[in-house]
């Protein structure tokens, strides 16, 4: 029987990764995006490209009317299918001394790296309960785990979400449902394209940046039986900078 995942921000980037690392295991992707339709439909096309399966599902997921009307259209019109994976994986930064953060700065790393696990978990998780099927994995950050100069938004964001994980985590395991986050350090995405590799990777015990597709792996691992006995755990992958 067919599988169904969701990863938000699955366009690019690590999401990306996570899409057709999750397409290959056999999962029915569906692929959320913001904005940048082009490099979806080239996640889309390389997953296809390997006789997998996927749709592209757009919406804002810091937009809690978006989230709903989107992701509950889905569900009405595909009512024998059941979403038994979700990664939160959608996120943004935007760094500054906290001197000199505006309101703005604060806000938009809150609605897009918060709200939106609020809002896009909350959708899923009620059929998650009622199948007693469900693994839920949220990627976090470095900077939530040991904090970050100029990113007090961002690790303030981060900080929240491995929080939640716990409680929910806590909440849903005796309905058979899983919650564990993944915590990055340097992965090479456009995120981090404008940081100096060179001089970074001499703070990282192995000496470079980790790939999106490593990240994938850990991701794969936690939706899959192999990791049915954790739930609650941070995990992190950051080529030994922190743990
Ligand atoms: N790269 C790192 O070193 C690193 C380290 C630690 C943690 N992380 C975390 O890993 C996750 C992915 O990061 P990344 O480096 O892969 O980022 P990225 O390359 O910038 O990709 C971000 C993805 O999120 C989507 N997105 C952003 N805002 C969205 C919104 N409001 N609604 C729906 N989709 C949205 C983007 O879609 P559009 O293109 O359509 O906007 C894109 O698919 C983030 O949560 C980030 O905080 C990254």
């Amino acid at each position: 029987m067919m599988k169904y995942a969701l990863v938000t921000g699955g366009s690019r980037g690590i999401g990306r990764a996570i899409s057709v690392r999750l397409a290959l295991d056999g999962y029915y992707v569906l692929i959320n995006y913001r904005s940048n339709k082009i490099e979806a439909e080239k996640t889309l096309f390389e997953i296809k490209s390997n006789n997998c399966n996927a749709e592209l599902i757009q919406f804002d997921v810091s937009n809690s009317i978006e989230v709903q009307n989107v992701l509950s259209g889905w569900m009405d019109s595909n009512k024998d299918k059941h979403l038994e994976v979700l990664v939160n994986n959608a996120g943004v930064n935007k760094d500054n001394l906290m001197v000199f953060m505006t309101d703005n700065d604060w806000e938009d790393i809150m609605s897009t790296n918060v709200d939106s696990f609020f809002y896009v978990t909350r959708q899923l998780l009620q059929n998650m309960l009622i199948n007693k099927s469900g693994r839920i994995v949220n990627i976090v950050s470095l900077s939530g785990q040991k904090g970050q100069k100029g990113q007090v938004n961002y690790s303030a964001s981060k900080g929240a979400i491995i929080a939640a994980t716990k409680s929910l985590a806590m909440e849903v395991g005796k309905k058979k449902v899983r919650v564990n986050a993944v915590s990055p350090g340097f992965i090479k995405t456009e995120m981090t394209e404008s940081l100096n590799e060179e001089e970074l990777k001499k703070l990282i015990p192995l000496n470079r940046f980790g790939t999106a597709e490593e990240v994938a792996d850990v991701v794969s691992f936690l939706v899959s039986e192999k990791s049915s006995y954790i739930t609650g755990e941070v995990i992190s992958i950051n080529g030994g900078m922190y743990s």
